[in-house]
Formats: C-alpha cells, structure tokens, sequence
C-alpha cells in the first residue's frame, strides 16, 4: 500500500505544533501501526531529519503507552484493540491518514505524538491500592470467599489499561471511565472495603485538581476503550462517592 501520512509535529511543549505531510509506500497490510511508523521513521532518519516521537512499550495491548489519535479516533478505525495492536489492513492503497496526540488539558503535549499522562499516575497513588498488612500475619486472599459475578466485575474493571483513549475521546476530556474502573476493581472485593470511603473521595478529588472534565453520559469513552471497560463503572462510583460523601 501505498499512503499519506498527516502527522503532528511539535518540537517541545511549548512549540506551537502543526501537521506535517509524508509519503510511505509498500506498506504490508501485515504491518501493525507501529511498524509501518518504525518504517517511517528509518526512512526519515536516512534523510538527517528528526524522526516522530511516539509512545510505544509492550506493543501487545498490556501497558497502555501507545496513545495515537488516528483519522479521529483515539486507537484507530478498530474496536477493543489498542493502537500496537492495529493492522495497516484496517485501511487502504492510497488512504491518508491524520496522526495525531490526544489531546486534553490533563494531558499536555511532550513531543510531536508523545503527552504526559502523569495525571493518571497521580490519581491512582490518591487511592489506587489496598494496604496489606506484611508484619507475618497476612491473610491469605484465597481464604475469602468472593462471590463469581462480583469476582468477574472487579477482573473487568482490573483490565483498564491508563491509555487514557477514553479522555481523548470525550468531548468533556472526562476521565470517569479510567477512575471508575480503578474505583470499581476494590469496590467489588472484601480487600478493598477497608480504605473503600477514603479511596474514592481522594481519587475523585484528584482527577478535579488534575482538570478532567465531568461526565454527561454521552458514552464516547465506552466505544473507545480498547478494553471494553463498560460505563456501569461509572454508575458504582457514582454511588460510592455518595455513600462517602455521607459518611464523610
Ligand atoms: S477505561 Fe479504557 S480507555 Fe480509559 S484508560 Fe482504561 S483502558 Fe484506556
Ligand atoms: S505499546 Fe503497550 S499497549 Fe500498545
């Protein structure tokens, strides 16, 4: 295949940025998107010219790194796959394709394709764990009993990935999706009960400070998420910010 690739180029944070054209040609449709970017970024760097800085890691759908905002949408044309995990067969000969970072106030720009999603990291360190007592008398996990349908919800809502697709996708750059899964992981366990009322006001209360936006149920983030995290998150911390707030 041959393709026109659209891509944002930025040099530094403080760089106004603009979309720069390229020519790429014998794409494999084998090729996955970071590939044919690795192709094109060699042929660049042949030339003498600074190559287009991405974010990539795992390149198996796992770590999240790997944020593009492709023709429009955050991980491309396909459904529950990441941007690693995007075949160039997804599109065809003579396609063009605008490349671009998502974009959000919480996720400010580094380089070129490449934002600070630190705002995740800070959000969940407000709140995103369970405290385990390691003094030699830790419980076994398998000694409590979970019920199957709660055990499932909380390995789903687990499966969230910080891309952060969802903010890039809402016209709110909301990040409910990604909190309420985070929420949702120990709100459905009996380990998480124990810090349950302060993890859900400090997590809530940092993704405010960090400037996301709030949720209007328009659902966007949902039909991005790579992993299929479902917007019935959303609505159980809904209810455990309340019953916090309460007893708060
Ligand atoms: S909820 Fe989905 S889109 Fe949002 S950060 Fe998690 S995996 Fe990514
Ligand atoms: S590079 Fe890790 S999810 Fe894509």
């Amino acid at each position: 295949m041959n393709l026109t690739l659209k891509i944002w180029r930025q040099k530094d944070a403080n760089d106004k940025g603009k979309i720069v054209d390229y020519q790429i040609s014998n794409v494999s449709p084998d090729m996955s998107f970071l590939e044919m970017l690795d192709v094109l970024n060699s042929e660049i760097i042949t030339k003498g010219e600074e190559p287009v800085a991405f974010d990539h890691d795992c390149r198996e759908g796992i770590c999240g790194a790997c944020s593009l905002y492709i023709n429009g949408e955050a991980h491309g044309p396909d459904r529950l796959v990441t941007t690693c995990q995007l075949h160039m067969r997804k599109f065809k000969d003579g396609d063009t394709i605008f490349i671009e970072p998502f974009r959000a106030k919480a996720f400010p720009v580094i380089k070129d394709l490449v934002v600070d999603r630190g705002a995740f990291d800070r959000i969940q360190h407000a709140g995103g764990f369970v405290s385990v007592n390691t003094s030699g008398n830790t419980q076994d996990a398998n000694a409590i009993p979970i019920e199957k349908v709660n055990a499932d919800k909380a390995f789903d809502a687990a499966t969230c990935i910080g891309c952060g697709a969802c903010v890039a996708s809402c016209k709110n750059s909301s990040a409910m999706l990604f909190v309420s899964a985070k929420v949702s992981q120990f709100a459905l366990l009996p380990q998480g009960q124990v810090e349950a009322t302060d993890r859900v006001l400090n997590m809530v209360n940092q993704m405010d400070e960090e400037g996301f936006g709030n949720c209007t149920n328009t659902g966007a983030c949902e039909v991005e998420c790579p992993k299929g995290i479902s917007l019935e998150n959303i609505a159980r911390m809904n209810r455990e910010f309340l019953t916090a707030s309460l007893k708060g």
